[in-house]
Formats: structure tokens, sequence, C-alpha cells
């Protein structure tokens, strides 16, 4: 069933090679998009403004030899010349009610499987031993799981990689802590906080004080090298970091596939860094090695040099200390030829804050230097502020802790089921509060595009009116309260679905659309793109509902209602899944 999107596309292009155009389109075959204003129409084409030119013709009379040769039959209505030479669609009644029929007994709900699937590897969460998962994590946890949940979906084959940060200087520094300063009660009392103070308190200590950096140095050296002490503390402290993970991962209902922290690289990284040597690709600088520029892109373009004062300067990628130890980049050059090697990833995607872009666009360097094919992404994303419009934190100043912030959205949630329903059994009442709470922090990230920094708001994520998941869970409930008034299954055929009021025809042109937007996800890899397509369809929901009175109606409105309430909830439930938010079917 291809979407309307697809035919409209099709049949310009058969259109323009009717009209002896087809050479003279461009790149690509120009394509019909839904409009983004449905007051002129619900699809639209700049066919004509971009071919006209090459072409030695008027954009609008180029238009209207368009809409003369373009077969709409059983599709639209005459297409209309809008402005310069836009064409603009209206889909006839009769299109949607089939393509609504169709939906109703379509388990994808319109949406194909991908024509050339991919093996995608999704590098994201990815927290630090040592360091309890904070608000800062929850971008990458829960953006990282919706576009692996949208991926395989749509057919592609997903490995979901939680790349730990388990090696390196941090992991001295917290040996050195243990060593010098733990404090054995409050470590029986909360372990990870009590390794996140040492971090804290050694890693100040060694930024200041080069006699404890030496020391903290030692122990990393130790670890590496396999001293059975330090490595025993080491696996001690991975377990309290991933349990405490583990805790949340369940929460959110996320899984990976496989959790290779950094230390399972370190035996590839001294022959790597041999090998970048020998390839010429890294040389010895001052002790150190690195890779520096080759001048082979535009300054501009280079991620390996840095301008100063008007001079380009180099700003060589460091593989090997010169101490001997190796970098962050170093275990992320190794962690891609292993996925490319190993695992055959055929794309790579980095879900990592933007601070970090300057480190991935260095790694892509190397990889582009080192002739690999793989595609590889970092999908960024900014910070989450506090109202003062600064990096979110607690009253007492620290950065929150993910698990306080998920109490605390169920906490608030319960609220309003006690409100709205407190006639619920307890135990139903919590198991509500639990998925609208989650659902309303994954939500708050989901419906941002995920470039910018947003402001994070308690009232905001639990209003129950705006783009928020308590509105978008209450037009889901809405639509399963009908159904539990209903006696008997409802048949659905081609006769008895006939949209006739613009509401319906509002909710009915935006059901159609939902498998032009789920791929449209993966694109530029943008949830938001979904959230807001859901909002949008629970505003025409619910002005349908207030509308069109659905059981009470005489046919053929009652089984159409019943099929656009049918559908709707079905692609509601199904759009929230892919946000990776499991709506309760009451609230
Ligand atoms: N552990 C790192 C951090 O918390 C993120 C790792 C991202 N993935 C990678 N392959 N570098 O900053």
């Amino acid at each position: 069933m291809a979407t309307f999107s697809e035919q409209l596309t099709q049949r310009l292009a058969t259109a323009l090679a009717d009209l002896g155009h087809e050479n003279a389109q461009q790149k690509s075959l120009p394509s019909v998009t839904a409009a983004a204003d449905t007051r002129f129409g619900d699809y639209q084409t700049n066919a004509a403004m971009a071919m006209a030119k090459p072409l030695g013709l008027n954009p609008r009379e180029l238009a209207s030899q368009i809409i003369e040769k373009m077969d709409v039959s059983g599709l639209c209505e005459t297409p209309e010349i809008a402005g310069p030479g836009f064409i603009n669609f209206r889909i006839c009644a009769q299109a949607i009610a089939a393509r609504i029929n169709n939906l109703t007994g379509d388990e994808r709900l319109g949406i194909k499987t991908a024509l050339s699937p991919k093996r995608l590897l999704i590098d994201f969460s990815s927290p630090n031993v040592a360091k309890p998962m904070h608000i800062g994590h929850i971008r990458s946890t829960i953006i990282g799981d919706c576009l692996a949940r949208t991926a395989r979906f749509l057919g592609h084959e997903v490995i979901a990689d939680n790349h730990i940060g388990d090696w390196g200087t941090p992991m001295g520094q917290v040996l050195y802590g243990w060593k010098n300063h733990l404090n054995e009660a409050d470590f029986a009392d909360n372990p990870i906080r009590e390794l996140l103070r040492l971090y804290q308190l050694v890693k100040q200590q060694s930024d200041t004080d080069p006699a404890i950096a030496a020391q903290c140095l030692e122990e990393t050296v130790q670890l590496q090298s396999g001293n059975p002490e330090n490595l025993s503390l080491w696996k001690e402290f991975i377990e309290i970091t991933m349990s405490g993970a583990e805790d949340i991962y369940r929460r959110l209902n996320i899984h990976f596939d496989t959790t290779l922290g950094e230390s399972f690289y370190d035996p590839h990284l001294k022959p790597l860094v041999e090998k970048l040597l020998k390839e010429g690709i890294a040389e010895e600088s001052d002790g150190a090695i690195c890779i520096f520029s080759n001048n082979e892109l535009e300054p501009k373009q280079d991620p390996l040099l840095v301008q100063r004062d008007g001079e380009w300067l180099p700003a060589p990628c460091m593989v090997r200390k010169k101490d001997g130890g190796f970098n962050y980049a170093t275990t992320d050059i190794a962690t891609i030829d292993y996925r490319v090697n190993e695992q055959k990833a055929d794309e790579i995607l980095y879900v990592v804050d933007d601070r970090q872009s300057l480190h991935f666009r260095q790694l892509f360097e190397v990889a582009r230097r080192r002739k690999i094919s793989t595609s590889l992404r970092h999908v960024a994303f900014g910070k989450i502020l506090g109202d003062d419009r600064k990096p979110f934190k607690t009253r007492e100043g620290t950065v929150p802790a993910l698990g306080d912030v998920l109490n605390e959205a169920v906490d608030r949630a319960r609220r309003i089921v006690d409100e709205k329903n407190s006639s619920l059994p307890e135990e139903e009442k919590q198991e509500i509060a639990e998925k609208i709470g989650i659902g309303a922090v994954k939500y708050a990230e989901l419906s941002q595009a995920r470039s910018s920094d947003y402001v994070f708001s308690w009232e905001k994520m639990l209003a129950l009116q705006g783009n928020t998941a308590p509105y978008m869970i209450n037009a889901y409930v809405r639509t399963r309260s009908i159904f539990r008034k209903l006696e008997t299954t409802p048949q659905y055929s081609l006769e008895n679905i006939v949209i006739s009021e613009e509401a319906e025809r509002i909710i009915a042109m935006k059901l159609c659309q939902y498998a032009e937007v789920v791929p449209q996800v993966l694109v530029d890899y943008r949830p938001n793109l979904l959230a807001t397509y859901l909002y949008e369809l629970a505003q025409n929901f619910h002005s349908f509902y207030e509308q069109c009175p659905v059981l009470s109606a005489s046919e053929p409105a009652r089984c159409t209602r019943i099929a656009l309430c049918d559908t709707a909830s079905k692609v509601l439930r199904h759009g929230l899944s892919l946000l990776g938010i499991c709506p309760p079917e009451r609230m």
C-alpha cells in the first residue's frame, strides 16, 4: 500500500515523462510532500519551480502543463497552482476512506520495511564506571533507544551497544581514592555514592598535585598490566556501577545487545598504534604519538587544524601519551575496527552530547584516512537546563541522579492519577503512575529538537494540556474507553467507511500520513518529528471526538468513526511504543 506521497510522486514522474521532461529532472525525482499549510491542499510539490529554469520555461506555465498531463483519477481533485509555481493536491474522500479501510487490517499501519536494510550499530547511554548515571545521560539513553526501536521496526538489523567508560585515567583515580580515602561506613551505605566521592576528590587532588597524579597513573598502569588486587577492585567497581545502571534500564525498558566497555578493546591498542605508525598515519611528536592533518581537506573542514589569530595551527589527535598510556581516541579507533570487521556494521551512530563533537570529527577524519567506508555519524544533542537556563542542578547544587529524577516524576504522576481516578485499586494506580511518570520524562526529551538545549520543567512535563506525555496518553485512553463500551468487534469494509465531516477528514488524513512520518525519523535521526506528529494526531483526535459522536451516530457514520477511533488508538500506541513509551489503558 503506497502512501499518498509515493502515489503522487509516481504519477508526477509519469506526467513529466509524458511531457518529455524526464531528463530535465535534477539529481533525484522531484517529490510530492505533505503540505505545511493544509488550507490549500494536503500535498505539495515545487517540481515546476525546480525544473522550469533548465528547460527555459516559466514555472507557472510548466505547472499548468503538468496539471494538464497528470492523471490524478481516484486519488485527488484537480491540482491547483499557487504562488510562483507550487502545485497543491487535495486528496479525495474516497481515496482517504480506502486507505483507512486498509489501515484497519494492517498490523504495520501502512509502514513498509526499508528497501535496503542495514546493519546499524548504535552506541548510546555509555555511562562511566564509578559514577552514577546522571540526568545528562538521559538524553543519550532515551534518544538512542528510540532510534533503535524505530530502525528495528523499519527492518534494519540493530546492534544496541552500551560502550561503558571502564578504562583509563579515571580508574586509577578511583583505585587511589579507595586505597587512601575510603569511608567504609559510607561505602556500605551507598557504594556508588562513595565511589563518586572518591573519584571527585582524587581528580581534584591530582589536577593540582603532580605527585598524586603520578600515583594515580601508577594505579592505572598496575590495573592495565593485570595486578590482581587492582583487577579485583576494578571488577567490583564495574559491578556496583552496572547494577545501578541496570535498575534504571529496567524501569525505562531499555535493552542492549552488547555491553563491551572500553576495557574490551585494550588488547588492540598497542598493535593499533604500531600499525598507524607503520602506515604513516600517526607520527611521533614530543614523545607522544599523534595524528596530524595531511592537508587534504579545506582548513575549515579539517578537525586536525585549529585557527588561532588568523593562522591555522595543528590540532593533532593523540593516540599515545608521552608516558605510554593510550587515549580515549585510541580506544574509539580500535572500537571502529571491531565494529566494522567483527560486527560487520554498515553504519555506526554515536548518540553523545555535543561537547564531544571535536572528538568525533577527529575520529571520523582518522577513519577517512584509514579508508574505512562504513558510515559514521555523531548524533549530537545539547544540554538540559534548569529554570535559570544554567545546566540543570538539584537544590543542593549537585547534578541530579537519573534514578531520583524518575522517582520524582512517578510521585508527581501519582498525584494526577489520584485526582483523575481515585477509585482505582491501589496497585493499578501505582502502575499507571509509573507509566505516566516515566513516559513524561521520555516524552519531554523526545519532543525536543535534539540539537538544542532544553529547559527541564516538572510542570510542563506533566501538564495534561500541551505537547506532553499525559496529553498523548489521555488521547489514547479516550480511544480505549470507546472500545470498552462496544459490545461487538467492529467489521469494517470499504462500503461502510464514508468520510463526510471535516473533523473526520482531518484525523483520517493524519492517520494516513503515519507511514510517511516514521521513516523520516531516521533521515536525520530526529525523534521529535514523530513526537510532533503524535501531538498533532492527539489534537486532531480530541477535536474529532468533541465534534463527532461515535456510538450514538447512525450508519455509515458510526462505523466510519469507530474505524477512525480504532486506527487512532493503534497509531497512538504504536507511535508511543517507538518512543519507548507504554501508555496505560486508563488513567
Ligand atoms: N562514556 C562516555 C561519556 O560518558 C561516552 C562514550 C560515548 N561513546 C564512544 N564511543 N565514545 O562521556
